[in-house]
């Protein structure tokens, strides 16, 4: 008997709609917690993407009009199984769902209308719930895009017999993405007045959809131990660390994890070979043909391969490997990056790789087939996030044998134990300050370490 009823809601759910890491953790987690025995449901729009790439699907009752603002809006209910079996619900608006991206385009930015498509996704979590006759004891809320479902639980599905029992839960997996819209926007919220202050969603006379979610759930979760620390400090707390401070009683920081069966070097099916621990010849082949593929020549394969995949965002520390560049490729090495997202950091970067031609490639696109060869490839992964909640790419790495070279920050922080301290038990190399000596000192140890066939397979191995 599953007795915890789960409703995961989410914006993104892999493999049907992807933008970074909150995807993969709303396709691995759920069924984690179905592992241990809860009764997990997942919500998501139905973006053009998920349209396009589920099959099957049944459709719901349409539950009775949205109201956002003084619009009531017509919108449909659809049920699919996701990948690992588990009943996945999606909310189908044309209009607002059935564009080319999620949140907005990399040269135009966000949309213009993000907070109706979040308000109507808000509030379809209700309409749901009363469609299925299935009301959840914890829904659990992540990132902006939900965070006023914690406004409305609160100021009144709690009050109905059916949510009486229902808790919420919000995730933060990046503080830095609030949802901010100006003040005129909150009458689109339908919530009363007072919901509208400085112990409510207002913030500096704006309407932020984010602290909706970080002052009226019932507890909070971020992706890791050390970044639920560091945003209750003014460095990382975005401007809302006052209010984190506040709740911190109810905020834990807790590690995610990764889906072993996507991310498996023994089974996965996009690379060149299969290794594992203890068979790592394979990798050396996952090398040679990504080096192929960026078309590097062969005579460079003994050369260190570095791998690089990434939103391109400022969070990424591309500003801070554009300062180092002249100096990485004399080290020598060669890299490989896979970027899509801001369009004036892809264009940099292209410009640095088109400058060192046998030393640095890139491929400006979302192929989640590369991103699995490049972490199966490379020998090292490069991650210099100026901050960083969890991280997966890191952990995929340490999974493939690829060392990973990173900031000591946030999730990265907890998840690399770093070999220069810790010889015996380390699997990564960390750098402490955040400036081009700090990287470039880290690579080289770690270009040092590589030269050692012997060590460097036992770091690999661990
Ligand atoms: P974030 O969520 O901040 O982007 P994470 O490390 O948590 O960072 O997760 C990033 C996820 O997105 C990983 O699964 C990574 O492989 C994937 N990813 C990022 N950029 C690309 C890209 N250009 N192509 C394919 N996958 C990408
Ligand atoms: C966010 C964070 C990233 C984290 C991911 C999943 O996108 O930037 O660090 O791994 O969410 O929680």
């Amino acid at each position: 008997m599953r007795n915890l009823r789960v409703l995961f809601c989410v914006s993104e759910v892999a493999p049907y709609a992807k933008t970074g890491g909150l995807a993969d953790v709303a396709q691995a987690l759920p069924v984690a917690l179905w592992h241990l025995g809860c009764d997990v449901r997942l919500f998501m729009p139905l973006y053009r993407c998920a349209r396009d790439s589920i099959k099957t699907f049944s459709i719901l009752p349409a539950p009775p009009t949205i109201s956002v603002g003084v619009h009531d809006y017509h919108v449909g209910l659809l049920e699919t199984r996701s990948t690992s079996g588990l009943p996945l619900y999606l909310l189908e608006k044309e209009e607002f769902y059935d564009r080319s991206d999620l949140y907005g385009t990399p040269d135009f930015g966000d949309y213009e209308d993000n907070p109706e498509r979040f308000i109507t996704f808000s509030l379809a979590i209700r309409s749901l719930c009363m469609g299925l006759n299935w009301f959840p004891s914890i829904l659990h809320l992540h990132d902006w895009q939900t965070g006023l479902a914690a406004a409305y639980h609160h100021f009144y599905w709690r009050h109905e017999p059916d949510f009486a029992n229902s808790r919420t839960v919000f995730t933060i997996h990046n503080l830095a993405y609030q949802g901010v819209f100006p003040g005129k926007y909150f009458h689109l919220t339908n919530l009363p007045w007072e919901a509208f202050s400085l112990q409510g969603v207002e913030f500096w006379g704006n309407c932020n959809f984010l602290k909706a979610g970080l002052v009226y759930s019932d507890h909070l979760t971020t992706v890791s131990p050390c970044y639920g620390k560091e945003i209750q400090d003014s460095e990382h707390g975005c401007g809302l660390h006052g209010v984190l401070q506040e709740r911190k009683d109810r905020l834990s920081g807790i590690l995610n994890g990764i889906d072993q069966a996507v991310w498996n070097p023994g089974t996965d099916s996009c690379i060149a070979a299969n290794y594992n621990s203890s068979r790592l010849e394979g990798k050396r082949r996952c090398k040679d043909a990504l080096l192929a593929e960026f078309g590097f020549s062969k005579d460079r394969s003994e050369l260190p391969l570095l791998g690089m995949i990434s939103r391109m965002a400022v969070q990424k520390g591309f500003g801070l490997f554009l300062d180092i560049v002249d100096e990485l490729v004399n080290l020598p090495l060669m890299l490989v990056i896979l970027g899509a997202g801001d369009a004036e950091i892809g264009r940099m970067v292209q410009t640095v790789a088109a400058r060192y031609p046998n030393n640095i490639r890139i491929c400006n696109e979302f192929n989640e087939h590369l991103a699995h060869r490049i972490e199966a490839g490379a020998d090292m992964f490069l991650m210099p996030s100026v901050y960083e909640p969890c991280g997966l790419n890191q952990m995929y790495s340490l999974r493939y044998g690829t060392i990973p070279i990173v900031h000591a920050t946030g999730g990265l922080n907890d998840s690399v134990v770093d070999v220069q301290l810790e010889p015996h038990s380390g699997t990564g190399f960390k750098f402490y300050h955040y400036n081009a000596d700090g990287l470039l000192d880290t690579i080289k140890a770690a270009l040092s370490f590589f030269k050692d066939k012997g060590e460097w397979t036992a770091l690999q191995r661990r």
